[in-house]
């Protein structure tokens, strides 16, 4: 009889069943609009030129012995993680100049947020964390998982009038205990696509700072928003201009097509520098104990490319690639639908940014499109825009079309 005879099937992991479901699929015409990774317009993955380019100088220095796979200290590569803070919180932020941020190298935004989230639970004895409804799948279970014990949520999405429910989330953070974590996607929300305005931006901080709740920032897709990486850390550097206290996590999943490698950054904002060593020396055992260092390879691609003039203006051309295609894609698609006269309104889907897009779609239609149109994407509704390409775009404008119409 085997000890781990009373254990219970887990459920399963929706977004990646539904990759391995499209992957098992042999049907010619099949669409993955499920996980959320840019495709080309050939719906194939894209390794960013200037990645490629930066991975042709790391081998070659391999080659000459110049860089080896020696351990990296326990909080990462300081070259990566100060040129990601300095990314974040932008290059003339007060908090740098006043040396009351610290970056930490994390296994991508998921590590990030981990142990920050175990910071926090472990080190300062957080109890609560609150998250967007809806939210990325994976915000509870890192922070139950990192030993937050009551799990709480915000109003965000108004599904009839397709936008940010602000009085609903107003009214819940005002409701929630002081000194609550409340996590906030900084941009490009995910699932829904739409972020708070500027205005909204400030109401929020003006909640959190009466209320006295820490921010959490989730930065899972800077760039992707408006394609301008400082722009798409305007909520993150307006809380820290209101003097807050707070944590982001940072990925590069995205931004730098490095889905693998599990690059990301921790930065931690503090109100006064005189905190940030003993900060530094928990952080690291709690890393130790969970890791012991991170990996090398995307920390030295990040490095190399945030910390060179030119390396950088090339990031931020494919940044710029990335964010015009799923622009171009987001019009082709309301367009078909408008064309075909697909009940309902579309507008929605050129409005939202980012990634993804929040259709609408139910359940049902959704099981519709998966079962016989063989689309896939997640329950809620939400695709990936970058999986439409100029190819694909008609079969899915009509897919949805049936699963509306039928
Ligand atoms: C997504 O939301 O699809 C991605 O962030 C992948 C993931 O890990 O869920």
């Amino acid at each position: 009889m085997s000890r781990f005879r009373d254990i219970n099937a887990a459920p399963p992991i929706e977004v990646f069943a539904l990759t391995k479901a499209y992957t098992d699929d042999s049907f010619p015409k099949k669409v993955n609009l499920g996980v959320g990774a840019y495709r080309s317009d050939e719906g194939k993955p894209w390794i960013l030129p200037v990645v490629k380019k930066v991975e042709e100088m790391i081998a070659q220095h391999i080659k000459e012995e110049k860089l080896n796979h020696e351990y990296l200290p326990v909080l990462g590569l300081d070259a990566a993680s100060s040129a990601a803070t300095r990314m974040l919180l932008g290059s003339e932020s007060p908090v740098l100049k006043e040396g009351r941020a610290i970056g930490i190298q994390c296994l991508s935004g998921t590590g990030a947020l981990r142990v920050g989230a175990e910071f926090l639970a472990r080190i300062l004895n957080c109890k609560t964390f609150y998250y967007s409804i809806p939210t990325w799948e994976n915000h509870r279970l890192v922070f139950v998982n990192a030993g937050f014990s009551e799990v709480k949520e915000y109003r965000y999405w108004d599904a009839a009038k397709r936008c940010v429910d602000i009085e609903g989330m107003l009214e819940d953070l005002r409701s929630a205990q002081e000194n609550s974590v409340i996590i906030l996607h900084s941009c490009a929300h995910n699932p829904t696509g739409s972020d708070p305005t500027e205005e909204q931006w400030k109401q929020i901080a003006a909640v959190m700072k009466e209320k006295k709740l820490f921010p959490f920032f989730d930065c899972a897709y800077q760039g992707f928003a408006s394609g301008d990486l400082d722009k798409d850390a305007w909520a993150v550097r307006y809380f820290a201009s209101e003097g807050f206290e707070m944590i982001c996590a940072q990925s590069f999943a995205k931004n730098f097509g490095l889905y693998n490698e599990r690059i990301g950054n921790l930065t931690v904002v503090t109100a006064n520098s005189a905190v940030l060593p003993n900060l530094r020396s928990q952080i690291t055992l709690i890393i130790r104990g969970m890791y012991s260092n991170p990996p090398h390879h995307g920390g030295r691609i990040v490095a190399m490319v945030l910390n060179d003039a030119q390396l950088f203006e090339e990031w931020k051309t494919c940044i710029k690639t990335m964010s015009g295609r799923i622009i171009e894609m987001r019009k082709a698609l309301r367009s078909q639908l408008e064309k075909l006269g697909t009940p309902g309104k579309w507008d929605h889907i050129t409005q939202q940014i980012g990634m993804f897009s929040f259709t609408g779609l139910s359940p049902i239609q959704v099981d519709h499109l998966v079962k016989v149109h063989h689309i896939y994407l997640l329950q809620s509704g939400r695709i990936n825009i970058c999986g439409l390409t100029t190819k694909n775009v008609s079969y899915v404008a009509e897919a949805i079309h049936d699963a509306i119409t039928k």
